[in-house]
């Protein structure tokens, strides 16, 4: 029997079509008619006006901070529950992370301990974190933002096709992040975005991430650039994987279901009634999920704790937290089941078995 992975790319028949026409084309490029289409359909799918396709979600969070003015010296709030690629960007750009614990209600950044935070210090922009395809609760998270006048950054690199209030995820932030890495929702294999309705951030985060090249024949530069652009081959994955992103949402969806179904005693990551979620990893809370974990591994079945808190990190031991104790309790007891959309039914009864079994 195949190793059954935790979320190994799906693709949809048609990349090939479209990686024949870019060969065809010759646009073997960081640029190309693939990227331009790629980015105007994900815009539109976030519903927002501009997207910008990136080499990855970290490049993406990367220039977030750069167009937003973040550098040295500056404090960043940001989810503690997360990967490090939320956080990490804060350190390229010199500033500091203060990290904000989980509402146990959503999993998502507390508001009320977000709006603590930024009563307290100097923040000068928050990255919030969609936790396993659920968005955060933006309302409450904007008008703590709003209240102090401070940008807020969406990383939504686990939460597209997912929704907050009937609206696409992608268009709650001042800017938001995409990632098209493997293990996503839908894959380029690796890549992502950076959407804004504001065209004059976008604009500035495209000639940076060029490079930062000035509009000259020569090659002049003003300020520091970066080799961030998506090629136009994977452009080309990313355009037929968007085509199916309803179908690979409702089959994750559809997965979340039924191991509630099928593990009626196990709690499961709860899912806010402000939006829907795109179920990207279902996750289960469980007193010894590393026996689970073991017990799956002895089957060839891939699970994973939940995220380390970066609080708990010992890179981000300095920084300082807000809460944190919600966070470190999910951690402990949390593990995500494989989620892929194309697993199928039988395997997933077995996956079932095999956790009851180590239950
Ligand atoms: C929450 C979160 N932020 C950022 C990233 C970084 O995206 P990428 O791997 O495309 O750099 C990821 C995933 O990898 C993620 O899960």
């Amino acid at each position: 029997m195949a190793r059954i992975y935790l979320s190994p790319p799906h693709l949809s028949g048609r990349e090939l079509d479209y990686l024949e026409d870019a060969v065809d084309s010759n646009w073997i490029a960081p640029l190309g008619p693939h990227v331009e289409a790629f980015e105007a359909e994900l815009a539109q799918q976030a519903g927002v006006d501009h997207a910008l396709a990136l080499s990855s979600g970290t490049a993406a969070l990367h220039l977030a901070l750069v167009v937003l003015g973040i550098g040295a010296g500056d404090e960043v709030a940001c989810s503690s529950l997360t990967f490090s690629a939320s956080a990490n960007p804060i350190r390229y750009v010199g500033a500091s992370p203060v990290f904000i614990d989980a509402a146990p209600e959503t999993w998502t950044l507390d508001p009320e301990l977000l709006g603590r935070a930024l009563a307290e210090r100097k923040i000068a922009a928050v990255v919030a974190v969609d936790l396993y395809g659920q968005c955060c609760d933006y309302d409450a998270v904007r008008a703590v933002c709003d209240r102090h006048g401070v940008p807020l950054v969406q990383d939504a690199a686990e939460s597209l096709g997912a929704t907050y209030k009937d609206q696409p995820s992608g268009g709650q932030g001042d800017v938001a992040v995409f990632s098209f890495n493997g293990n996503k929702v839908i894959t380029t294999s690796g890549g992502g975005a950076l959407l804004s309705n504001d065209g004059d951030r976008i604009a500035h985060a495209r000639k940076l991430s060029t490079q930062a090249r000035e509009p000259a024949a020569h090659y002049e530069h003003t300020e520091l650039g970066f080799n961030y652009r998506l090629s136009n081959l994977l452009a080309a994955v990313g355009r037929a994987q968007l085509e199916v992103l309803p179908e690979r949402v409702a089959a994750r969806r559809r997965i979340n279901r039924r191991y509630r179904e099928l593990l009626p005693a196990v709690e499961v990551m709860p899912e806010a009634a402000y939006g829907t979620s795109n179920c990207w990893l279902t996750c289960i809370l469980v007193d010894d999920p590393e026996r689970i974990r073991l017990a799956l591994e002895a089957e060839d079945i891939e699970s994973r704790p939940l995220w380390k808190p970066m609080h708990l990190q010992p890179f981000f031991r300095e920084a300082p937290v807000y809460g944190g104790a919600v966070s470190a309790g999910l951690f402990e007891r949390g593990l995500c089941l494989p989620s892929g959309s194309a697993l199928s039914d039988a395997d997933q009864q077995r996956i079932a078995e095999i956790v009851r079994g180590a239950l």
